[in-house]
C-alpha cells in the first residue's frame, strides 16, 4: 500500500486529496494544525522540523508520495503567507526527499495557484529572498510592503519556481514532482477572501470562462492522477485547473 503524506489534510483541497488518494489505495499521513495524524504548525521552522520528524517516524523513513496543500490566503497576515505558503512547503519537500527517494515510483505535488501568474518577479524582492531560502529577509521585504495580496501571489510564484528547480534535481533520484495551480475553488480559504472587504469585489469578479468556481474534489482528482502510475512521464509541470481562467487571461503564455 503506497504511503503518502498530505499537508493541509484537515480542510478544503487537502481533505479532498486525502479522500481521493485513500480511494486509490494509499495510506495517508495527514499534517495539519488539528485533526491530522501529524499535528504541526508549518509557519515556524521548529513546527516544520517537528512535522518532518513525525512523518519520518510514522512512515518508517519511506514515503511513496507527498502532497503539499497547506496554505493560507490573502486575508492572512503577510508574514504568515510567506512562512506557510513558501517555507512550509519548501522545507517539507527538502526534509522528506530522502524518504521519497526510498519509495516505490515516488511522486510529489505542490498546490500552487493561478495567482502565481499575477506577479512580476523582477519587481518583488521578496521572491528572490524566498528562492535564496532566506526567510528573515523575505519577511523583512513582505512586512515593509504590507500588501497581503502581493504576498500571496509572490509566495505562489516562488514555490512554483522552486518546485520546478527541484524537479530537475529530483529526476536523478526517480522522484516525480509537479505543481497544480487551481483557480477559484470553494473552500474556507476562498470564503475568507470573499468575506474580506479588501478582496471581496476582485474575488467575485474573478469568474472563469466556465462560469463557476471549482470544487475541492475537482482538484483532488487531478492530484490523484499525477500521483498515479498513469502520470509516469509528467514531471516538472504546472497544471492549471481553473475552468479556463489562465487561457482567458494569458492565451499566448503556455
Ligand atoms: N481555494 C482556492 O480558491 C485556492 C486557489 C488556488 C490555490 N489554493 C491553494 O490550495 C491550498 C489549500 O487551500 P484550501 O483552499 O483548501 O484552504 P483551506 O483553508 O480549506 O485548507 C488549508 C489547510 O491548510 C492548513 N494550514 C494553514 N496554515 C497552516 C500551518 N501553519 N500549519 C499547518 N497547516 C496549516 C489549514 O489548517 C487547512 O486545513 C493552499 O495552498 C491554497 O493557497 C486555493
Amino acid at each position: 500500500m503506497p504511503v503518502t503524506a498530505v499537508s493541509g489534510s484537515a480542510s478544503g483541497i487537502g481533505a479532498a486529496v486525502c479522500q481521493a488518494l485513500r480511494a486509490a489505495g494509499h495510506r495517508i499521513i495527514g499534517i495539519d494544525r488539528a485533526d491530522a495524524e501529524v499535528i504541526a504548525d508549518l509557519s515556524s521552522a521548529t513546527g516544520r522540523q517537528a512535522a518532518i520528524e513525525a512523518v519520518l517516524e510514522q512512515s518508517e523513513g519511506v514515503l511513496d508520495g507527498l502532497v503539499c496543500c497547506a496554505g493560507v490566503g490573502s486575508s492572512a497576515a503577510c508574514n504568515t503567507i510567506v512562512s506557510v505558503n513558501y517555507f512550509g512547503v519548501s522545507e517539507l519537500l527538502d526534509g522528506l526527499a530522502d524518504a521519497l527517494a526510498k519509495g516505490a515510483a515516488p511522486a510529489a505535488v505542490v498546490i500552487g495557484s493561478i495567482a502565481a501568474t499575477h506577479v512580476n518577479p523582477d519587481q518583488q524582492p521578496m521572491i528572490a529572498a524566498m528562492l535564496a531560502n532566506d526567510e528573515a529577509l523575505a519577511l523583512q521585504h513582505v512586512n515593509a510592503l504590507g500588501q497581503s495580496g502581493v504576498a500571496y501571489a509572490s509566495s505562489k510564484y516562488a514555490i512554483t519556481c522552486s518546485a520546478r528547480r527541484r524537479a530537475v534535481d529530483w529526476a536523478g533520484q526517480g522522484i516525480r514532482l509537479n505543481v497544480v495551480a487551481p483557480g477559484a475553488v470553494e473552500t474556507p480559504l476562498h470564503q475568507a477572501s470573499l468575506n474580506d472587504p479588501r478582496f471581496a469585489e476582485a474575488v467575485k469578479a474573478f469568474v472563469a470562462p466556465m462560469g463557476r468556481s471549482g470544487h475541492p474534489e475537482e482538484i483532488a482528482q487531478v492530484v490523484a492522477f499525477l500521483q498515479s502510475p498513469q502520470a509516469s512521464f509528467i514531471h516538472g509541470s504546472v497544471m492549471f485547473v481553473d475552468g479556463g481562467m489562465d487561457a482567458k487571461v494569458r492565451p499566448g503564455r503556455f
